[in-house]
């Protein structure tokens, strides 16, 4: 029996993921006039902002002063500010409502293990904080995705074993996580870059608890 539900945020509650690659786009292109390909946005999902900056300078193969590192952290966050400011209850992805209340309705627990410092400010925009009994803070724990630390956490806060959680997920460190925490993973994405995910949908929509739960029990037999 499913007893917690773990949900990440960027690329499964809101479509913000997109969001997070445009406002490092415009961060390189204004100071290093550079364009980052494509394949850095899957790298760069569910990864800390520090991991992710980090991961992009290495393939643009720069080197900054730890200060620089900081001010660039600073300038691509104020940059995905921005793009939020027009965040509504609406642009909540499809099922997502849905799922949280089904959740809710069989008194399975809800934590967010989202590993963005913004994320408690978005679930308010989308007003949908009253669902979630813990927020997972990912300035506490001690590694990010793909380690498992904060699904760990998120089952902590809800008090339910890993093992007895599903995480949702839409990247791959994401999916690593989860099964690294060895909660059942639920990915919602491609099996080309989800493969890993106990279970796959294809988009949000696609969650439904009924579904979830009748995997679920076949994985723990
Ligand atoms: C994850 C995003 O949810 O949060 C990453 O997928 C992002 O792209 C990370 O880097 C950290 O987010 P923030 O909002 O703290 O910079
Ligand atoms: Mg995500």
């Amino acid at each position: 029996m499913i007893q917690g539900a773990l949900f990440d945020l960027d690329g499964v509650i809101a479509d913000t993921s997109v969001y997070h690659f445009q406002a490092w786009r415009a961060l390189i292109q204004t100071n290093f006039h550079k364009k980052l390909p494509d394949e850095l946005e899957q790298r760069t999902k569910g990864v800390s902002r520090a991991d992710s900056l980090q991961a992009i300078l290495d393939f643009l193969q720069i080197d900054v002063p730890q200060k620089q590192f900081e001010q660039l952290m600073i300038e691509k966050n104020q940059l995905y500010l921005q793009s939020l400011e027009q965040l509504q209850p609406k642009d909540t992805l499809p099922g997502i409502v849905a799922l949280l209340e089904a959740l809710q309705a069989q008194k399975i627990k809800i934590a967010l293990a989202s590993a963005s410092r913004n994320a408690p400010t978005i679930l308010a925009k989308l007003q949908l904080t009253d669902y979630f009994a813990a927020i997972a803070d990912p300035a506490q724990v001690q590694a990010g995705k793909p380690a498992p630390d904060i699904f760990l956490a998120a089952a902590q806060g809800i008090a339910v074993a890993p093992k007895d959680c599903i995480g949702i997920e839409d990247s791959i460190a994401g999916i690593q996580a989860i099964n690294a925490a060895q909660a059942f993973s639920v990915g919602v994405g491609s099996a080309q870059e989800l493969g890993a995910a106990d279970l796959l949908v294809d988009d949000t929509s696609q969650l439904k608890l009924d579904i979830i739960q009748t995997q679920f029990a076949k994985h723990i037999q």
